[in-house]
């Protein structure tokens, strides 16, 4: 069956996908109508249900457009907000062409007066039921024949229709430092809702997805629909819900309210990718598909194992020096870690984080032979070196600040807000993102640096860029900065591997999925919070991209006290990492981490690749004959979920009916004491 299908005489577009159907329209306008997204239509079925015109009455209209935009009847928010020389506003269509091939269907639209192009990108894969939606604008004036700008005061990358029902549920995360991704639930007011950040990164506050439901929906059942955006700057998603039950419509894109930006004569600009799905079986499988989605499509390296870590920031801070970190290896080594990574401290004068950001060379009191030793005894210990990087940040107290102050955002007559007594250098500046490649090129080249750990540590404030003629682009330009120094690098080192991270989950996207290799979602390793956090990162991102460490106790954090086993085992519903200071850790304690870490090893292919459930506090992976079970909380028989025939659980030889796992459940046979924890391995026979 082809992905993409037209219907000539109502002008229907069809794309189609494993177990769903999006249908849109050229409308009598022109403009392109929203048609269906949900269960699986034929062509001729779509072609046969009616459009919506929007307009109710003379002061109302309802949405059911592919992309809003301002002019004639429509007040709803417009997708795509712009504003000519002359001061006329709004956009009146006319549809030019499409072009339709393989999965990839390509609308053209252009303003009936003013020389602005539109081209709506939709896009399916076999193996996906994720729609991915794009546009490019395109100023069609010249210079030569005087044209002028066109200012965009909003350019959504999609708006998305969803079907109007009785209840309309959002699903989202809100969030904070040491606190992301907290699942909310809520009723849909009938009213605008946005989601948004105006840091400059997709934000701790808030991650830039949505779903819908009717609020009938559950883990296992019910009909949602997500839309999730690849983007890592400021963001801003918009739901509208109308009382009179017309479509809820959520359309979102890059950048927030407020800032404008003037498209050239000439130039095109292309949105990121608002993707969506639609799922007939709950939250549970609308995860699946974005996980499946995630490897299929986002991720470089999505086949690669991820290697177990050791971090050394919770254990040593700023106090970074060759003879702790050499200790700390040591012992990282005989727990079973693949990988060790030095935090932040090594550069510069980088004791505190007073200094030093900016002076990407290893600090000469601490490492007066540079990094070299060390990354040849962690290698003799026969693991991987990686190293914590910030490149878009500099302290006022370092050279680099000291020679390039004009380099840092900043506005004239506006005082340079410091957070973390750091600034922000614009990426959206060719120099600056020359230097960090430059920098960072010889620093992997120089010692074969195997991952980097790309922090941020603080919001974009004074956001501007004096002397440029068209500064507030650099909300977008900045991010595309890091994109590309991201890319470069990766083009350069091959073997290079990344882990994102700012401040924590600060920036936990698609756009950096495609880009880095994992991610690290939070700053708070406390295996209790963990467990809200990673339910919450779940949702969209899958697991291999999930970095979670086991740390110390009491947290360092939280200064609560949990057992070694219970916080091993809530880190190995990612990928495993160890953040504690192993120095401290007793025979007994390293005993039972060395055990764990071999656990990891064992069941790494079924939890990093395999499908994943979320049950009641507990996490199960399936892949083929193999299912990995890691519960936690009261002692009871735990329903398992989406199995078939019989299996054996290898640590016991015991054996199960798939049947009776689904309804009586497993017998977890947790161990009486704080915190019980367990991981559960079957076999299927
Ligand atoms: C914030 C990160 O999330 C931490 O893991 C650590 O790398 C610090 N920055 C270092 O400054």
């Amino acid at each position: 069956m082809s992905q993409v299908s037209f219907d000539e005489p109502s002008r229907t577009f069809l794309l189609t996908t494993p177990a769903s159907s999006y249908a849109l329209r050229i409308g009598a306008d022109d403009s392109p109508r929203h048609v269906h997204w949900g269960a699986p239509l034929t062509l001729g079925q779509a072609a046969a249900l009616p459009t919506h015109d929007g307009v109710t009455s003379s002061f109302a209209s309802t949405g059911g457009e592919e992309l809003a935009v301002e002019g004639g009847a429509r007040f709803g928010v417009p997708s795509l907000l712009v504003r000519y020389a002359d001061g006329s506003r709004g956009i009146e269509w006319v549809h030019e062409a499409h072009e339709i091939d393989g999965g990839r269907l390509d609308l053209m639209l252009r303003d009936r007066h003013y020389p602005l192009g539109c081209t709506l990108h939709y896009a399916v894969h076999p193996d996906s039921d994720v729609v991915e939606r794009s546009l490019t604008l395109h100023h069609l004036g010249t210079d030569d024949e005087g044209d002028e700008p066109v200012e965009i005061l909003r350019c959504d990358a999609a708006s998305w229709s969803v079907p109007a029902a009785s209840g309309v549920r959002l699903s989202h995360t809100v969030g904070e430092w040491s606190g992301e991704t907290k699942l909310r639930r809520t009723e849909a007011p009938c009213a605008e809702t946005v989601f948004t950040s105006r840091r400059g990164v997709s934000g701790h506050f808030g991650n830039p997805w949505v779903m819908v439901d009717a609020g009938d929906a559950d883990e296992g059942h019910g009909e949602v629909w997500s839309m999730v955006l690849a983007w890592s700057g400021s963001w801003r998603i918009t739901a509208q819900r109308d009382h009179t039950g017309g479509p809820f419509t959520v359309t979102g894109g890059a950048g927030h309210d407020g800032l404008a930006w003037r498209l050239q004569p000439g130039e095109i600009h292309r949105t990121p990718v608002f993707a969506g799905q639609f799922s007939r079986d709950g939250f549970g499988a609308a995860s699946r598909g974005w996980h499946r989605y995630v490897a299929g499509h986002v991720l470089a390296l999505p086949d690669e194992p991820r290697p177990v870590v050791y971090n050394s920031w919770e254990a040593t801070g700023w106090d970074v020096t060759p003879q702790g970190q050499r200790a700390l290896a040591q012992r990282a080594a005989e727990l079973g870690v693949e990988l060790f990574v030095v935090d932040d401290g090594w550069f510069g004068q980088r004791t505190s984080d007073r200094a030093g950001l900016g002076d990407w060379h290893p600090n000469p009191e601490r490492f007066p032979h540079g990094l070299g030793p060390l990354v040849e005894e962690v290698r003799g210990l026969g693991m991987r070196f990686g190293l914590w990087v910030e490149p878009e940040m500099t302290n006022p107290d370092s050279d680099l600040y000291r020679e390039h102050p004009d380099w840092v955002l900043h506005m004239p007559h506006r005082r340079r807000t410091e957070l973390r007594n750091q600034l922000v250098l614009n990426f959206a500046r060719p120099e600056v993102t020359e230097w960090a490649f430059t920098w960072l090129d010889r620093l992997v080249s120089e010692h074969a640096i195997d991952f980097l750990k790309w922090d941020m540590n603080r919001a974009l404030t004074e956001a501007g860029w004096p002397g440029h003629p068209d500064g507030e682009r650099l909300w977008t330009d900045h991010t595309r900065g890091v994109y590309g120094v991201l890319d470069r690098l990766r083009r350069a080192h091959p073997g290079l591997r990344i882990e994102g991270c700012a401040g924590g989950g600060g920036r936990a996207d698609l756009g950096m999925l495609a880009r880095t290799d994992q991610i690290w979602i939070s700053d708070n390793t406390d295996a209790d919070d963990r467990i809200a956090i990673q339910h919450g990162y779940s949702q969209v991102y899958p697991a291999r991209t999930m970095s979670a460490w086991a740390t110390d106790s009491p947290n360092p954090h939280t200064r609560r006290s949990t057992p070694l086993r219970y916080r091993f085992h809530v880190a190995m519903a990612g990928a495993l990492g160890i953040g504690g200071d192993l120095s401290r850790w007793t025979a007994p304690e390293l005993a039972e981490a060395r055990e764990l870490v071999a656990l990891y090893k064992e069941i790494r292919p079924v939890v990093q690749f395999g499908e994943q459930y979320r049950l009641d506090d507990a996490v199960q992976y399936r892949a083929g004959e193999k299912v990995v079970v890691i519960a936690w909380g009261r002692d009871r028989a735990l329903r398992l979920a989406d199995l078939h025939g019989v299996y054996v659980d290898d640590g016991t030889g015991e054996e199960h009916y798939a049947a009776t796992l689904l309804t009586h459940g497993l017998p977890l046979r947790l161990p009486a004491g704080d915190r019980p924890s367990t991981v559960v391995r079957l076999t299927r026979r």
